[in-house]
């Protein structure tokens, strides 16, 4: 079904697209391609984002993909994200690389925050049109000159209170993950080997594995989301560590290579809970390790799903569990394909 954001985008489009036939076009913020498919001239469009999977479905649809905004376009469109240091951002990075007189549309549903957003925007700088439909707004700019140099700071890495480099646009930015401490706990000293580190973030758990397990020869680091990938590749310095930018479906012949899995699973797709994402994190796990591997995982209490454990591993140990968190030892992986 078309999102609400999706819909008021095309009924603003539709509105306002002749005018802009054949420009250079930018999409930054958002992680559904999908919300763009009235845009016509999907060749000159660049469809920015960091996350892998998003950037293959935006390709898939004839969306030229980058990580960057690497040159000068005629109009970007930013679809809000839920942090707001990050849409502060990105709003300073699209006023850079908008030529003069260029026009910037801005996308945002209530339930983010839209509203405050361009109220805290317009005060700089009113826009030309703003539609209110949809339960959020959107509104479009023109550029006039720069404004928001000073917000160009959230697009730095700095060192978060627990001493490792992180953005505001990753999984826990402030502040190492208490679900993640606690996994660090139950696996500390036990890990040899090959180690996968699924969904690695910023690296804290493959840091915190090659710290405290000196049996292990090599640890690889999968993340989608690419400036994760970037900031785990600043706070580990080890020749045993590698790093892969990619999400977990695409991982290609590396079936039943580890001795070890560690992973803390998502369990969001941008601010809406994704199920399916989390089970598929158990399923590629149980792909990874060798028979006699393992997998240790954490889970937040309302998302653990001991049925789905059991239908890819023959024993689950649980290892440690308060009123937060699960954590589990997964062994003996099920060989049945699927
Ligand atoms: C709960 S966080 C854990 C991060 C880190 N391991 C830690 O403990 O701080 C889950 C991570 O999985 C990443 N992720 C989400 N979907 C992914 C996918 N399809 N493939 C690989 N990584 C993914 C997210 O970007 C996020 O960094």
């Amino acid at each position: 079904m078309q999102s609400l954001a999706s819909q008021r985008f095309e009924t603003f489009w539709n509105q306002v697209a002749q005018s802009y036939a054949d420009q250079k076009l930018a999409i930054i913020g958002s992680e559904k391609p999908f919300n763009f498919c009235c845009i016509k001239n999907k060749h000159l469009c660049h469809f920015i984002s960091n996350a892998k999977d998003t950037l293959k479905e935006a390709k898939n649809l004839g969306f030229v993909i980058s990580t960057i905004l690497n040159r000068y376009y005629d109009i970007i469109i930013l679809e809000l994200t839920k942090s707001r240091e990050t849409n502060l951002g990105l709003i300073a990075l699209a006023e850079e690389s908008l030529k003069d007189g260029g026009k910037m549309i801005i996308n945002g549903d209530n339930k983010i925050g839209i509203k405050s957003f361009l109220q805290n925007i317009s005060y700089q700088w009113p826009p030309e049109i703003t539609m209110i439909k949809k339960k959020g707004r959107i509104a479009l700019y023109q550029k006039k000159k720069q404004l928001f140099g000073r917000w160009k700071k959230y697009q730095g890495f700095d060192k978060n209170n627990d001493g490792y480099y992180t953005r505001c646009d990753m999984f826990s930015p402030k502040e190492i993950d208490e679900g993640s401490q606690k996994l660090v706990s139950a696996f500390s000293t036990k890990l040899f080997g090959e180690v996968a580190d699924l969904g690695a973030g910023w690296g804290y758990l493959s840091k915190e594995a090659l710290r405290l397990n000196n049996k292990i020869t090599r640890i690889t680091l999968f993340e989608n989301n690419y400036s994760a990938y970037l900031a785990s590749k600043k706070n580990i310095d080890d020749e045993r560590a590698t790093f892969r930018w990619a999400s977990i479906e695409n991982i290609r012949n590396l079936r039943l290579r580890f001795n070890h899995v560690i992973c803390n699973p998502p369990f969001h797709s941008g601010r809406q809970t994704d199920i399916e994402l989390l089970k598929s994190f158990i399923f590629y796990s149980s792909r990874l390790i060798n028979p006699r591997g393992s997998v240790w995982m954490v889970f937040v209490s309302g998302v653990y799903f001991e049925n789905e454990l059991k239908k890819y591993f023959d024993n689950i140990k649980l290892l440690y569990k308060d009123k937060h968190y699960f954590v589990c030892q997964l062994l003996k992986p099920k060989i049945k394909e699927v």
